[in-house]
């Protein structure tokens, strides 16, 4: 099939994976407001098209936390994503590495860091918090010792939203015959995935957790040991318990209102995701590009300000850099490579994205990506959300 795009990267997903898999990606929590938010606000934003401006030298390069980078693109943490390809942490951190750009490892993946770190460039760390504190710091003391950059610290999941698609799939459902005859009819009818991932990509344990959490040395009942461990008692105050076991940059992910950006800076944080989890969290909360700008504008270049949430496309990620944001980062998008193509479905992903970024650039007048700012944006759409470039806050 022909892949001119992140859907159809997105389709060839949809038939190699298991329906629960599939889902488990693509769905959100509750209705999926927020998820479809997150999608149609990008869309309704207009850029200006400006003419005659020299774009023969186009510049996408950048840098962050002193690391440079061939884009300003992240892959964002994707639990489980051994799942959908085999070894399928250690695929995409290779094809992250071969292009230039830092590849987020999640708490909950099937490769642990250290076999992530032997495959490519040691990831990015995203962490958890569960509840035994002495076996966080032994986790943060070897991401440290593996090499790890910059750990991302997710504070949008203190309890797991209902995702109801995953109940229906049988993923989430309650543990007995039922369930397991109806995940294995539903593998079973899908014979490559089969092969790759649950005959050849084995062992199917959290990578990370395994070591500290019996219940982790298995797939099952994911859902439910995220309930029990999961420290949900986090305030500020925590950041500075991570920062005595942690010396690198400290990114908080999942800040979506500027309050809480200026609470994180003043906790020490070293730089911020605007995030609602790819819309699997609180719904009816904001699309996140329509609360990018506010956000920016009140961190005023203090750290760096990455978001994520519905960028499915280059353009998409020239919005949200032209919106306040110093670098993009794709959740659904790199698993939909990965799961349709492994490590090779990732790096087409990658260099869809860096064409198509140039492209808008090229058309915007816009020759080099740190220099996007909101005078590339014509207007927002829609009656919601910020209301034209004048609002549209600094970087
Ligand atoms: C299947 C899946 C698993 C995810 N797992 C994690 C995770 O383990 N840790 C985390 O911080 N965020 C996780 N996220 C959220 C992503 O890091 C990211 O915020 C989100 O996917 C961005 O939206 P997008 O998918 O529209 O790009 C997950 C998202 C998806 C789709």
């Amino acid at each position: 099939m022909t892949l001119t795009t992140i859907h159809d990267h997105r389709d060839r997903a949809r038939r190699r994976l298991p329906r629960y898999l599939f889902d488990y990606i693509e769905g959100g929590a509750h209705e999926e407001q927020t998820l479809e938010a997150n999608v149609v606000d990008l869309r309704r934003i207009r850029f200006r098209q400006r003419v005659m401006r020299d774009v023969s030298q186009i510049s996408t390069r950048t840098e962050l936390f002193g690391v440079p980078m061939s884009m300003p693109l992240v892959l964002s943490p994707v639990g489980l994503a051994g799942m959908y390809a085999r070894r399928g942490e250690a695929q995409a951190a290779r094809a992250a590495q071969a292009a230039d750009v830092p590849f987020c490892l999640s708490s909950v993946s099937v490769c642990s860091i250290g076999e992530v770190s032997r495959a490519a460039t040691p990831p990015w760390f995203q962490l958890y918090m569960i509840k035994d504190r002495a076996y966080m710091r032994e986790l943060l003391q070897h991401a440290d010792a593996q090499g790890c950059a910059v750990l991302v610290f997710t504070v949008d999941l203190p309890v797991p939203a209902p995702r109801h698609r995953d109940v229906r799939s049988g993923f989430s459902a309650a543990p007995g015959l039922r369930r397991f005859l109806k995940l294995a009819r539903d593998s079973a009818a899908h014979p490559a995935w089969m092969w790759d991932v649950l005959l050849r990509g084995k062992p199917h344990s959290f990578g990370n957790f395994a070591p500290g959490i019996a219940e982790a040395s298995a797939m099952k009942n994911f859902g439910a040991w995220v309930g029990r461990n999961y420290e949900q008692g986090l305030s500020w105050d925590d950041i500075a318990w991570i920062r005595s076991c942690w010396k690198r940059p400290i990114v908080i992910k999942g800040i979506l209102d500027p309050d809480d950006a200026e609470l994180a800076i003043d906790a020490g944080a070293d730089g911020l995701v605007v995030s609602n989890h790819g819309g699997r969290q609180l719904d009816g909360g904001p699309s996140t590009i329509s609360v990018l700008p506010s956000i920016a504008a009140r961190v005023a270049g203090r750290v760096p300000v990455l978001v994520d949430g519905g960028i499915r496309s280059g353009p998409d990620m020239l919005k949200a850099l032209a919106l306040g944001a110093q670098a993009c980062m794709i959740g659904r998008a790199w698993a939909y490579g990965l799961a349709g193509g492994g490590g090779g479905g990732v790096a087409h992903v990658l260099e869809l994205l860096r064409k198509e970024l140039r492209t808008a650039m090229a058309l915007t007048g816009c020759t080099d990506v740190r220099a996007a700012g909101p005078d590339l944006i014509a207007s927002f759409g829609g009656e919601t959300g910020p209301s034209g470039p004048d609002h549209a806050g600094g970087r």
